[in-house]
């Protein structure tokens, strides 16, 4: 009876990647092939003892027992390693034309709610306020109406509604818009505040052991769908924020970062349903149409 060939050390990955030749689906083949090469150089490249892989094995379970439904940390492990960033990357290149993506993150866990155009996503009114506004056009400039623009952000303290339940109200700053015929939409918010991804867990470990900060750029969160052109996952970034040089999650893009303007004008701030004082930034979101 034909056995294959005996694992050895010098053949390890190669005996490996036969014994999964019988795999049916050849995308999976494919990736499992690679998945074991990669694994393997790594290992002999480490050389780990038995302890440190131990120590490997449990720094994943316990990534997996941190996760429920409002803490995902394989995904915050994903996005510390930049993989997350690489891999939104990959899937949308912009081609000099859209607007540059960037990584979903961890936190849009809960569906954003329908909202007029216009509406106030910050339920609690605390921060200071600000407007946004933009134009969804596909990548020859044409209006893109009844586009869907579902954006969510950290409050003015930096944290997520699902940070702090029972604290604020269920999906205060989230809202899921429509882009009218002309491909605008609006909104009113307050500013976000920076804030560190979640660090009591396996990750802030890994960060901490590593000599990083956990924290990310003061930024709004935009997931942009509309018939017939490929949804972008992106945000915008306050110009005026720290840590825009050293994102926790390698998700800023020069492209991305703008003003928040401060906005002193009594009789627009009337109109509007806004302090005298308010912040405004302008977000315009190009798609690329889906490849036939
Ligand atoms: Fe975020």
């Amino acid at each position: 009876m034909d056995r294959g060939e005996l694992f050895s050390e010098e053949r390890s990955a190669e005996v490996v990647a036969n014994s999964m030749e019988g795999t049916r689906d050849p995308r999976l083949r494919q990736v499992l092939d690679s998945l074991v090469r990669h694994l393997h150089d790594f290992v002999k490249d480490v050389e780990p003892t038995e302890e440190e892989w131990g120590a490997a094995i449990a720094f994943l379970t316990a990534t997996g027992h941190k996760c429920d439904a409002a803490r995902q940390e394989f995904v915050l492990l994903s996005d510390v390693l930049g993989v997350s960033m690489l891999v939104e990357t990959i899937n949308h290149r912009a081609k000099g034309v859209a607007t540059e993506s960037t990584v979903l993150g961890p936190f849009h866990v809960v569906e954003s709610p329908p909202r007029p155009l216009g509406a106030d996503i910050c339920l609690d009114h605390r921060g200071e306020p600000c407007l946004v506004t933009g134009r969804v056009t596909g990548p020859d400039g044409e209006p893109v109406g009844g586009a869907t623009v579902d954006v969510w952000q950290a409050d003015a303290e930096g944290y997520y509604d699902v940070q702090r339940p029972g604290e604020v109200p269920p999906a205060n700053l989230r809202g899921l818009f429509t882009t009218q015929a002309d491909g605008r939409f609006w909104f009113r918010t307050v500013m976000p505040r920076h804030y560190p991804i979640p660090d009591d867990g396996p990750v802030g470990a890994l960060l901490e052991a590593t000599g990083r900060h956990p924290y990310r750029p003061a930024h709004i969160h935009f997931l942009v769908r509309a018939a017939g052109y490929a949804p972008l996952t992106t945000h915008v970034f306050a110009a005026d924020s720290p840590y825009l040089d050293s994102d926790a999650v390698f998700g800023v893009k020069p492209d991305l970062v703008r003003d928040f303007a401060v906005v002193e004008d009594p009789v627009r701030a009337a109109e509007l349903g806004l302090p005298d004082r308010f912040r405004e930034v302008e977000f315009d979101i190009v798609l690329l149409r889906v490849e036939e």
